[in-house]
């Protein structure tokens, strides 16, 4: 058995978003890295492309001292009766989000270290960042520690699979506050804001391209100013006029009737109604998400998109300046 200061035997199950970059990174940091995929699958295909010995899920588990829980959080609980038999005794279990420890009930052994590694990003970028020789920041905590070493066995996965620097918290602020990020302003409260905003000028007479380009495509080059100087340093960054009109008509926008349905959503969060309400769904085989991503998709923002994006046109349509005219391109 490898000590824990040197490379150890990690088994990665689930080859998706996370999986796909901490088994590479990992790989570069010098771990071995055996892959856990379901047989026939289009993971199984993907990891033996990038040369990863893979196993099914309960087989690669058995092999390892470290083992990552790489699948979707709906989709763990239905796997892990049979990896859970098959773990090597004294191994390091590792999650990504705590959405399975805070609200689940796995049953872990007693004598397993549990912990979180969770990147502050997408996989992609996690994979990314750390192939430039970068790191991403991470959350790192420990759930169970039957060791008496398991933040440091978490630091150290967390550092071979591309992370850094990282932030010790617990695994239930992690896991409330990933979610209510993502629900508040990472996907749904910044996909409901560009899309009432494109209702609203399409409502308003204005083409549908002028608005997708003005309130979806342009969102990039703010969020990447964002990013990089912050809110003050991106209010220092635009015109007077659009300045004036942030500080005036931002707090408008996003108003008492918001402020009071994200303590709401966070509530839902903290007492677990949300995750009762997603696991009921996702039981059920997600009819409701199913019917709500088809009507998001056949929504009129994603025509507008393919009219503001697509090929050139060469005539210039629509009216008169507000009022049904469409975007010019040469
Ligand atoms: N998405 C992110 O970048 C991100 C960021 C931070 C944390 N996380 C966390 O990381 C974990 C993994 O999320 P993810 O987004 O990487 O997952 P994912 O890409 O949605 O799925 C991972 C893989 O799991 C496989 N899979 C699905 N059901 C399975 C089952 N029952 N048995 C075995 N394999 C199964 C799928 O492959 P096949 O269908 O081909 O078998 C899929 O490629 C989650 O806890 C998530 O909250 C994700």
């Amino acid at each position: 058995m490898s000590s824990d200061a040197g490379p150890r035997r990690v088994a990665v199950i689930g080859f998706g978003h996370q999986g796909e970059a901490q088994a590479l990174n990992l790989r570069d940091s010098g771990w071995n890295v055996v892959v856990g995929a379901r047989e026939g699958r289009d993971a199984e295909s993907r990891s033996r492309a990038h040369g990863f010995e893979t196993l099914p899920p309960p087989a690669a588990a058995a092999l390892a001292e470290s083992v990552a829980l790489l699948l979707p959080d709906e989709a763990l609980r239905q796997a892990w009766p049979a990896i859970r038999s098959s773990l090597r005794e004294g191994v390091t279990l590792v999650f990504a989000h705590g959405f399975n420890l805070v609200y689940g009930d796995l049953g872990f052994p007693r004598d397993a270290d549990v912990v979180l590694v969770s990147p502050s990003g997408p996989g992609r970028v996690l994979r990314e960042v750390a192939a430039a020789g970068g790191r991403l920041p991470a959350y790192v905590a420990a759930h169970h520690d039957a060791s008496g070493r398991a933040l440091e066995r978490a630091e150290a996965y967390a550092h071979a699979a591309g992370c850094g620097p990282l932030w010790r918290t617990t695994v239930r602020d992690e896991t409330e506050v990933d979610l209510f990020g993502e629900q508040a302003v990472l996907c749904g409260g910044m996909n409901a804001l560009v899309t009432a905003a494109f209702e609203t000028l399409v409502e308003a007479g204005y083409a549908p391209e002028l608005a997708y380009l003005e309130c979806v495509h342009q969102l990039r080059y703010l969020a990447e100013l964002l990013h990089e100087r912050g809110v003050a340093g991106l209010r220092r960054s635009i015109s007077g006029t659009a300045l004036y009109g942030d500080l005036t008509r931002g707090p408008r926008v996003i108003g008492g009737a918001s402020r009071k349905a994200m303590r709401e959503v966070l509530e839902e969060i903290r007492s677990g109604a949300f995750a009762r309400e997603w696991m009921a769904e996702a039981a059920q085989g997600r009819p409701r998400l199913a019917a709500l991503q088809f009507e998001a998709e056949i929504h009129a923002i994603e025509e507008a998109r393919r009219g503001a994006l697509g090929p050139p046109r060469n005539q210039v349509r629509g009216g008169e300046p507000g009022h049904g005219s469409g975007p010019t391109r040469a």
